[in-house]
């Protein structure tokens, strides 16, 4: 056990997209009583925790310390409970949570399979997919507090999950907590989610007997759609669907035939990669950075080599384009590190 600091170190394998960046300094502890005892006072500001960086995209050289749990244990608490309470450290490989869960027969996270990213930012992010938020099976998140300098519990209701949102989010929360474990509730009874567009064919149809069916179901969905992240990189989805008025969707779609969600408050969601669509941007690209062919929610390294700056043209170019065709403006979904 050991604290491990890098000087201007490099970040490249630390953000999916890819970006060629630094930071001051990097630092990963791998328990919490690791955190407690660092000097965060000493360490060059600002600080940034960082999961697996799948869902940011810096846009420079980072001046300060990035943080990272690599705290890595997955313990599960079986009394022969239907429930099965699974407590998972932070620094947890995502998609390594859910093919261990889905092996055991557990249900719930099966629909949230091949997700980048660590257990810690899946919790801050509200991660979701195909039906399922990660915010359904979680019970309780386990923080340290920088503010404070001590330990912190929050239950569900506490961490107000929203759509890709949570009190982790929040302005005056911004580097605060460091979710350190997450406490989730699988079932040991069938669970299946099929509602998903998609999610019963790829199935074929028939009635799933255990979360690996769905877990593979999923697997083969992504892969059809989404960048391989071992070859091409990205942070998924690079912006939110946005949420509109009826009358909004009613201007852009008199006769109610795009792609919408009707959400039970009567707000509808659209989906951003059918407006994208719309504006014929599919595969559009700026220097090394794209719009990916099979999912233009999706922008992508393509060259291996973009910029920041590249990637930031290709983002203003989609946002005004939407505005002016849609007057609808796109929220990034992935984080902007300056
Ligand atoms: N669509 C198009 N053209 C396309 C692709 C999609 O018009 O090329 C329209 C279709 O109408 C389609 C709809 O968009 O039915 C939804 O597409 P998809 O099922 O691919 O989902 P999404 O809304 O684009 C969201 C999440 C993804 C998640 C999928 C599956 C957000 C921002 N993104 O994408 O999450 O995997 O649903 O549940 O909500 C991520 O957050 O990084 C991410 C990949």
């Amino acid at each position: 056990m050991a604290v491990r600091i890098f000087d201007n170190h490099d970040l490249s394998g630390h953000n999916t997209f890819g970006m060629k960046v630094s930071c001051a300094r990097y630092l990963e502890y791998e328990s919490v009583a690791e955190l407690e005892a660092l000097d965060f006072d000493s360490l060059p500001s600002p600080l940034l925790h960082v999961g697996g960086g799948s869902n940011l995209l810096f846009s420079g050289d980072f001046k300060g310390t990035i943080l990272h749990s690599a705290i890595r244990y997955i313990k599960y608490v079986d009394l022969g409970f239907d429930d099965v309470p699974v407590m998972v450290g932070a620094g947890v490989t995502f998609d390594d949570f859910v093919a261990q869960t889905c092996s055991h027969g557990l249900w719930g996270a099966e629909n949230l399979s091949l997700i980048p990213g660590e257990v810690g930012g899946a919790a801050v992010q509200n991660i979701g997919a195909y039906g399922v938020e990660v915010c359904d099976i979680i019970s309780g998140v386990v923080c340290y507090d920088l503010h404070k300098r001590k330990k912190i519990k929050f239950s569900t209701e506490e961490c107000h999950y929203g759509y890709r949102d949570s009190i982790f989010k929040r302005p005056e929360n911004k580097g605060r907590y460091v979710v350190t474990g997450v406490l989730f509730r699988l079932s040991r009874k069938p669970k299946p989610r099929l509602e998903y567009k998609g999610v019963r064919e790829a199935l074929g149809g028939a009635v799933p007997k255990t979360p690996q069916e769905v877990r593979d179901a999923i697997i083969r969905i992504r892969r059809e759609k989404l960048p391989d992240p071992a070859v091409t990189g990205s942070a998924g989805s690079f912006f939110k669907n946005p949420v509109v008025a009826r009358e909004v969707f009613e201007r852009i779609s008199p006769d109610g035939s795009a792609p919408h969600f009707d959400l039970p408050d009567g707000m509808v969601k659209i989906p951003a990669a059918w407006l994208i669509d719309q504006c014929g941007l599919r595969g559009a690209s700026h220097g090394g950075a794209a719009v990916h062919e099979k999912q233009p929610l999706v922008i992508i390294n393509a060259s291996g080599k973009a910029s920041p700056e590249e990637v930031l043209t290709l983002e203003r170019k989609i946002i005004s384009e939407v505005e002016n065709k849609f007057g609808i403006t796109l929220q990034p979904e992935v984080v902007h590190v300056s």
